[in-house]
């Protein structure tokens, strides 16, 4: 019975992250995703225009001021019967690190492009994160409606510079001002737009791609130009490949326009037709599947302060196997503690709302008091599994944070300890355990200046940073023992994490070489290993 109902509840189950480049319309497609599920009652409700710009899973007083999104939530939603968890990351690119944990949860990911641009950089930093881990990656090409790129070259890029093949679920008859509408490759009907003023939702209109009257609705050269480029697809282009689409080397590509919320239903029909069910995952215990009937999950998010009147901190876990249950007894695998889950909740941008029941592929927002880590693993059950970590990016600026006022140390100390371990930030420290001030190592500047916002306003400490000329980190492999058989190394900085594992800094990377050059046993890595 248990069996089933799980069955039940993973087949209806798909869940996805976004990933573009800042401006390609992440915001706008949310929006009219949630839409699509009745999640939110009308557009706008995600995203106010002009200067008050944010989205529902915005909340930091600093994202309103500086119209950026830099946390990231879970917006859950049901379509044609089926529940979809959107796992919302970050749009600004110093905070792809949160992205990049984001993505250890999900199934999915969707990669949106700009008809315009075609790839981006944070794009393609964030398609190589979802290429380790084997995502299927769903193309939307987006802002149709205007002058863009011609389809087959957008095509083309995805192929030669991702090494993905491009499988085209619809064609676009027209773009820019002359954009008409979609041709499903499936189904071979029409879908056709009318244009409304800027911004207004574009009437659809639905009929065969053998029905004589397209002529007359559509200018005959478009609609022949859309046609011959699908008949040279179906000749020279791939096949719909299921395995390869799962395996995160195809993918199906949409084409649309977010703001005229044109082309996001046939996408979201495909997406759950094509999408991956929650996928088992790698453990101590070899792949657990999801059908498993032992409850199992794990934390890929912490979030301190997300309600300010509350001070509170909440561990984002993902469900893996089994079916969760409000106030059931777990085990927490790194400390071997058992807990009770009392409260566990729903978010959905600010608001929460308890859960009594989650299942696999769901996201679940748990209290924490301080007990949960990065890449920790929960289970029920008498057998204890622990799920493989999540590793850290690797720094690409290094800053002193000063605290000048020594009666607020504790505060200070506090402060960037729940930060570092939210993920906020990483700290390394001098070796020379007297200089207590800590590095902060980030990927990007706004990093920073969240962590000194945050400090001075949930932690009442007012800081500042000197900056460090280093650029590159490297983790010793074998550790501290490997680098003291090194004897002198030069023309690095030599400092420690917050495990007490040894990190070398250097200026430029052809330091780092040197260092290399002259040690090829060394064993360096770029990405801090899982803890
Ligand atoms: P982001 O979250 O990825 O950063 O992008 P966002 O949705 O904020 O969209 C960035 C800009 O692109 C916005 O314009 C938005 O209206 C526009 N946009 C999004 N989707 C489409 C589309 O399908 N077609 C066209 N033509 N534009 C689109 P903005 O001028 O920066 O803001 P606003 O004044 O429109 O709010």
């Amino acid at each position: 019975m248990i069996r089933e109902k799980l069955k039940e509840e993973v087949d209806c189950r798909r869940n996805f992250a976004i990933i573009s480049h800042p401006d390609a319309g992440k915001t706008t497609l949310t929006e009219k995703l949630l839409l699509y599920g009745g999640a939110i009652q009308q557009a706008g409700a995600v995203k106010a225009r002009g200067e008050q710009r944010r989205v529902t899973s915005d909340w930091m007083e600093l994202e309103k001021q500086r119209g950026i999104s830099i946390t990231s939530t879970v917006l859950q939603f049901i379509y044609s019967g089926n529940t979809i968890n959107l796992l919302d990351t970050p749009g600004h690119q110093d905070f792809s690190e949160d992205t990049y944990r984001t993505l250890a949860a999900a199934d999915n990911a969707v990669m949106l492009e700009d008809a315009a641009k075609g790839l981006e950089p944070q794009t393609r930093k964030l398609f190589e994160v979802c290429r380790l881990r084997q995502i299927p990656i769903f193309t939307f090409i987006n802002k149709m409606d205007r002058p863009g790129r011609d389809p087959l070259e957008l095509l083309d890029e995805i192929e030669s510079e991702l090494g993905l093949t491009p499988w085209p679920v619809n064609w676009p008859i027209g773009s820019g001002e002359e954009f008409r509408g979609l041709i499903d490759r499936r189904s071979k009907k029409v879908t056709l737009f009318e244009r409304t003023e800027r911004g207004r939702q574009a009437k659809e209109h639905c009929l065969s791609v053998e029905d004589p009257d397209l002529y007359n609705i559509v200018q005959p050269d478009l609609i022949d130009k859309a046609l011959e480029e699908l008949a040279l697809l179906e000749e020279a282009g791939a096949e719909l490949d299921m395995e390869l689409l799962h395996s995160g080397d195809l993918t199906p590509v949409f084409f649309g326009s977010a703001m005229i919320n044109f082309g996001i239903r046939s996408f979201l029909d495909a997406f759950l037709d094509l999408a991956q069910k929650p996928v088992g995952r790698i453990s101590t215990e070899g792949i657990i599947d999801p059908l498993h009937t032992n409850f199992s999950g794990f934390i890929f998010k912490l979030q301190a302060n997300m309600d300010p009147r509350h001070r509170d901190r909440v561990a984002f876990m993902r469900v893996c196997s089994g079916i969760f249950e409000r106030n059931m007894l777990v085990h927490h695998a790194r400390t071997g503690k058992s807990l009770r889950l009392a409260r566990p909740q729903k978010l959905f941008g600010q608001d929460r709302e308890v859960v009594e029941s989650a299942y696999p592929g769901d996201i679940i927002g748990l209290n924490n008091p301080g007990m949960f880590a990065i890449g920790d693993t929960v289970y029920s059950g008498l057998k204890k599994i622990e799920y493989d970590g999540i590793p850290c990016f690797s720094p690409e600026i290094f800053s002193y944070l000063r605290n000048p006022n020594p009666s607020a140390f504790k505060n200070f100390r506090k402060g960037i300890t729940e930060l570092q371990e939210e993920g906020a930030v990483q700290l390394l420290y001098e070796i020379d355990l007297s200089k207590r001030d800590p590095i902060l190592a980030a990927v990007g500047q706004l990093q920073l200046e969240v962590v000194q916002y945050r400090l001075e306003y949930e932690y009442g400490v007012q800081t500042h940073l000197e900056p460090l000329s280093f650029t590159v980190a490297r983790w010793v492999t074998g550790g501290w023992d490997t680098l003291e058989a090194l004897g002198r190394i030069f023309n690095c900085k030599i400092v420690r994490d917050a495990w007490n594992r040894p990190v070398l800094l250097f200026k430029n990377q052809w330091n780092l070489n040197q260092l290399m050059e002259d040690h090829p046993k060394l064993g360096l890595t770029s990405i801090a290993p899982a803890v």
